[in-house]
């Protein structure tokens, strides 16, 4: 999976909706679910590749976030959270809100972690979005991680929080792990 992302807009309410979390919304959901599991996608790696201007970064100088990548042999692991029929509308209004800042719904398969299989929803900015910021070399995107902030708070606080939440999970990710150390190696600007 997936080449070629197919890019559903489901249609909020009427339905309940498993949605997949991979970065903020591991540590700081924000909304009611009536259900959560840690949970796999196949097919997709995290990376610190969409710029934010609006949560932890501003206009004169973006931080960077993360967004989901295609990749055929990776697995991505995060929390999935079923939320009941009667508040999607809202739910999802609230978040398309939140993450306006070049993220798609998109629609996808997620494995819980008892092994069941549901389909179900996640936030993805593809490289065609006004914020992506695309790959770079991993030092680059560490001195700009320690350096940023916007008005959510440091972008330092986002990664490493990111980190915090997949070791916890006893998530394995390579790109997080290594931008996590080499911050912590970057000085708190005063
Ligand atoms: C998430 O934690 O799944 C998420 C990441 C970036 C934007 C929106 C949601």
């Amino acid at each position: 999976m997936p080449n070629n992302p197919v890019i559903v807009q489901p249609e909020p309410g009427g339905q309940p909706l498993w949605l997949f979390g991979y970065g903020s919304l591991i540590w700081r959901p924000g909304f009611p679910f009536a259900e959560t599991s840690p949970a796999t996608i196949e097919g997709w790696s995290r990376r610190f590749w969409q710029g934010s201007h609006d949560h932890r970064g501003t206009a004169a100088k973006p931080g960077r976030v993360v967004t989901l990548v295609p990749q055929s042999d990776a697995r991505c692991g995060g929390m999935a959270y079923y939320i009941n029929a009667a508040v999607v509308a809202e739910t999802v209004g609230l978040l398309d809100h939140r993450e306006k800042n070049g993220y798609q719904r998109i629609d996808l398969p997620i494995v819980l972690a008892n092994g069941r299989r549901v389909c179900g929803v996640s936030y993805v900015a593809l490289a065609d979005n006004v914020a992506w910021l695309g790959d770079a070399p991993l030092g680059e995107i560490a001195t700009l991680i320690a350096t940023s902030a916007g008005p959510s708070g440091t972008n330092r606080e986002y990664l490493l929080q990111l980190d915090a939440a997949l070791k916890s999970l006893n998530v394995h990710d390579e790109h997080i792990d290594e931008l996590a150390e080499r911050v912590r190696r970057i000085a708190v600007q005063p």
